[in-house]
């Protein structure tokens, strides 16, 4: 079989999945070439994704945490962006970042992502037809926003900017897309020390302290706020919305689905947003670079190779999920890798749970069910998986209406 997973082709026409079938069969550790470049390995199988993500000793984050990026803009904010730091600078800056998003902030932000995905929904119910990825992406990237305490006037435009630093082809629209955020948020950060809000740029600003290892804490350093809220701004809005398109998408094209989620009531919501996220994965693939040589499943991997795990992949294996190409809401047990594992585990895993969970109990709520009406578009990414266009019609419940009128 041809294995290209540089070649953005497949992951656009959203038909990558096979070539995954028949590397977690035939080769789980599998070595790619790369023009102009050393190649790569890549893992395929649940198991060995977990092991590499678990052994963060073994495998390096600090050069670099997807295929395709710059050495030199990675180099320049290793170690101080959560993202592409090992410990120990992870786990201070971790902890320093848990503070913002620990379940004390919890009820906060779960009031205000409701009060977000109401605004969102009614908005979507009033124009009856639209493209979903308009109304998905508003999602996370008002959630952040507020959250981060932007102004509002900047949100559209600060939401476009994420996609480009995050998802452009190119890597010089990516690196300027980066280099703006920055600036942003350097600007934002100053009016911030200037005048406190109650917002998480000024929360870290003026209250997070990280744990220097000695006994001491010190701030965090103006670099280190500014590439982080890019980290956070980037992984709130690349990711939530690619997975709330994909369940329309799946209950446009399955209503049993729709159904049977209405059928099992409130208790339905927390698997469905396990499945829907399994099922998406926006995260495709992550990489580590090995720091000494090792092995995996026998494979003998070098010092410095370059290890890349299919998180798209690991989500589909036989051994793990029964039936792995079936979407269903009440899957049981659901032990996907959407948010990664260890100790890069995702930041805003339980924000983004929060986040389609509301988001599924208001359509549910308001909606009998969608239509879609027009082509569905893929992401060509090996990145980010997501939908690009999901035309849709909403087909509006009668208890909505009914109670649209009564409040009039
Ligand atoms: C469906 C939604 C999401 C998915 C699928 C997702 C996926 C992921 C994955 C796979 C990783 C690990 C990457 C690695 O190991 O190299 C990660 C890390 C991260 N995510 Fe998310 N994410 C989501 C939502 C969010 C949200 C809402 C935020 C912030 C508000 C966020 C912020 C972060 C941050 C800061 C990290 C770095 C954590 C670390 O390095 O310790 N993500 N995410």
């Amino acid at each position: 079989m041809r294995i290209d997973l540089l070649d953005p082709a497949p992951f656009a026409r959203n038909d990558f999945w096979s070539t995954f079938t028949w590397l977690r069969a035939h080769a789980p550790v599998h070595r790619h070439p790369e023009p102009g470049g050393d190649g790569f390995w890549v893992l395929s199988k649940h198991r060995d994704i977990m092991a590499v993500y678990a052994d963060s000793d073994t495998f390096s984050s600090a050069r670099g945490m997807r295929l395709g990026s710059d050495p030199a803009a990675v180099a320049a904010v290793s170690q101080r962006m959560l993202i592409v730091s090992d410990a120990p600078q992870h786990t201070r800056l971790k902890r320093a970042l848990h503070q913002a998003f620990g379940p004390q902030q919890m009820p906060r932000l779960e009031a205000l992502v409701e009060r977000v995905v109401g605004e969102l929904v009614a908005e979507a119910a009033e124009l009856g037809e639209l493209d979903f990825i308009d109304l998905a992406k508003q999602l996370p990237n008002r959630v952040v926003c507020a959250m981060m305490g932007i102004p509002r006037p900047d949100w559209a435009w600060i939401g476009a900017l994420t996609t480009d630093a995050f998802d452009s082809p190119d890597e010089t629209v990516r690196s300027n897309a980066h280099s703006e955020i920055f600036l942003y948020f350097i600007e934002l950060l100053a009016e911030r020390r200037a005048r406190p809000g109650d917002d998480l740029v000024s929360h870290i600003a003026h209250d997070t302290l990280v744990d220097e290892g000695d006994g001491t804490e010190r701030p965090l350093s103006d670099e280190e706020i500014v590439f982080n809220c890019n980290g956070v701004l980037s992984g709130a809005n690349e990711t939530t919305r690619y997975s709330a398109a994909g369940a329309v998408h799946m209950f446009a094209e399955l209503p049993q689905q729709w159904e049977l989620l209405r059928s099992l009531g409130p208790a339905g919501i927390a698997p469905a947003v396990e499945e829907i996220l399994r099922w998406t994965t926006p995260g495709v693939h992550a990489l580590r670079t090995a720091v000494r040589d090792t092995e995996i499943a026998g494979t003998r991997i070098a010092a410095g190779d370059r290890v890349t795990l299919w998180n798209v992949s690991a989500n589909r294996d036989e051994d793990v999920f029964t039936d792995p190409h079936a979407f269903r809401v009440d899957r049981r047990p659901n032990r996907h890798v959407a948010f990664g594992h260890g100790r890069h585990l995702c930041l805003g895993a339980r924000l983004a749970r929060f986040e389609l969970g509301a988001l599924l109990t208001e359509l549910l709520a308001t909606l009998d069910g969608f239509e879609t009406t027009g082509p569905v578009l893929f992401n060509s990414s090996n990145f980010t998986w997501g939908i690009k266009s999901l035309p849709v019609r909403l087909l509006r419940s009668r208890a909505f209406a009914h109670r649209e009128r009564a409040a009039l």
